[in-house]
């Protein structure tokens, strides 16, 4: 029995050992241990790469989404739509600011933001929306921005698990006012420990989000702004940058094995694609790439009939490692009780939070690994 783990970051950071070890080692002999030209080259390396004018790195994802609203000025008495099926930290920036998410339903195929529910919530006090693109999926961005023009919303596109997708050729985090993402080491550009990065293409926004990173402070000790600190390290950013360049084919190599996967176990018995018009009798629905551009941060299943756990356990016995994202939607987090509103007609989002699980999809899964987890999900999903 091959041991197939969720995620195993070894093999990419081994292959790469001589860059990052002399980023490292250019880092430390600099003694330029707070921003300064390290930062400023990932920066300029990542708006190159995302067609942004403003790359801005920053302490986390979280902190990312974070500096986003505060630089948009949304705070209490404000409300933004964002999905109820997520990561906490897209829902917890709006309410660490004392603004109010609007919890909006998602799509049962692609996992995203369900517009139409949107709609039915939007209201006067709604200021953003928040699409978020879920394990790697581009939102269609082409919507989000017909809809915020239409409702006069401003858009922070949660890029955190997305980094390289692209929506009708143009990448996220350029569509919307800010973009904001993770490197967060399980990410698509994992990173050595917490960093992230805010874009902007807007000139006023980019120069507040700056600003806002050091304490609002502009010249030093002068503070315009009530900022905080949220830059991300050289270090970080030196060792990121090593590893930029290879995002392409790290993502490639993730399309690889979804293709695989696809391949492998669409038309087997009990197994079918996660589409409008699957049979009913489907056990495991295979995630589908709608946009032909998403990056497959997961490779999330939806696993019928009460069944998810039983999966879990499944394919725990063979030693392969498989991850609930996520178990409990926002809207029934105990922090969020009483916040927010939206909570009605939630009904795919609650159903997916009982439904999914994420498997094995890291660019370095070998033949005999993602082989494995076929064959195991090929005997779930027949017995
Ligand atoms: C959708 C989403 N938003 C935000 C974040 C926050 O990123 P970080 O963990 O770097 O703070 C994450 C990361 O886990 C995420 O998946």
């Amino acid at each position: 029995m091959i041991p197939v783990p969720l995620l195993d970051l070894g093999p990419q950071n081994r292959a790469l050992e001589t860059e990052l070890r002399a980023a490292f080692e250019r880092v430390m002999g600099s003694n330029m241990f707070i921003l300064g030209p390290e930062m400023d080259a990932f920066e300029r390396d990542c708006a190159a790469a995302l067609g942004v004018r403003h790359a801005i790195g920053v302490s986390s994802g979280t902190d990312a989404l974070l500096l986003a609203l505060l630089a948009l000025d949304i705070g209490p008495g404000d409300e933004v739509l964002l999905p109820a099926f997520t990561f906490f930290a897209t829902a917890g920036s709006v309410a660490r600011l004392g603004a109010s998410p609007v919890w909006c339903d998602v799509d049962p195929h692609t996992y995203n933001l369900d517009l139409a529910d949107a709609a039915r919530k939007v209201g006067p006090r709604c200021k953003a929306i928040m699409p978020v693109h879920l394990f790697g999926q581009s939102m269609d961005m082409s919507a989000v921005m017909a809809f915020a023009r239409a409702h006069n919303l401003r858009v922070i596109e949660d890029a955190a698990q997305s980094m390289g997708a692209r929506w009708q050729g143009k990448p996220t985090m350029a569509w919307g006012e800010f973009g904001a993402t993770s490197f967060f080491p399980s990410k698509n550009l994992g990173g050595f420990g917490d960093s992230g990065l805010v874009t902007t293409s807007d000139d006023t926004l980019g120069e507040r989000a700056r600003i806002l990173r050091v304490h609002g402070m502009q010249p030093k000790y002068y503070h315009k702004l009530i900022g905080a600190n949220f830059r991300m390290d050289p270090l970080q950013a030196a060792m990121l940058r090593a590893k930029l360049p290879h995002l392409p084919e790290y993502n490639c190599a993730r399309a690889g094995n979804a293709a695989f996967y696809r391949r492998t176990l669409l038309g087997a018995p009990g197994i079918a694609e996660n589409a409008p018009g699957a049979p009913t009798d489907a056990r495991i629905l295979l995630p589908v790439d709608r946009s032909g551009e998403g990056i497959w941060n997961q490779f999330t299943l939806r696993v019928t009939g009460g069944r998810r756990d039983a999966l879990k356990a499944f394919l725990a016995d063979r030693k392969i490692g498989s991850e609930v994202y996520y178990p409990l939607t926002l809207d029934r987090q105990e922090c969020f009780r009483g916040v927010g509103r939206g909570t009605e007609g939630l009904d795919t989002a609650h159903r997916l939070s009982e439904e999914v699980l994420s498997v094995p999809i890291f660019p370095e899964l070998t033949e005999a690994q993602r082989g494995a987890v076929a064959a195991a999900l090929a005997e779930f999903a027949q017995g």
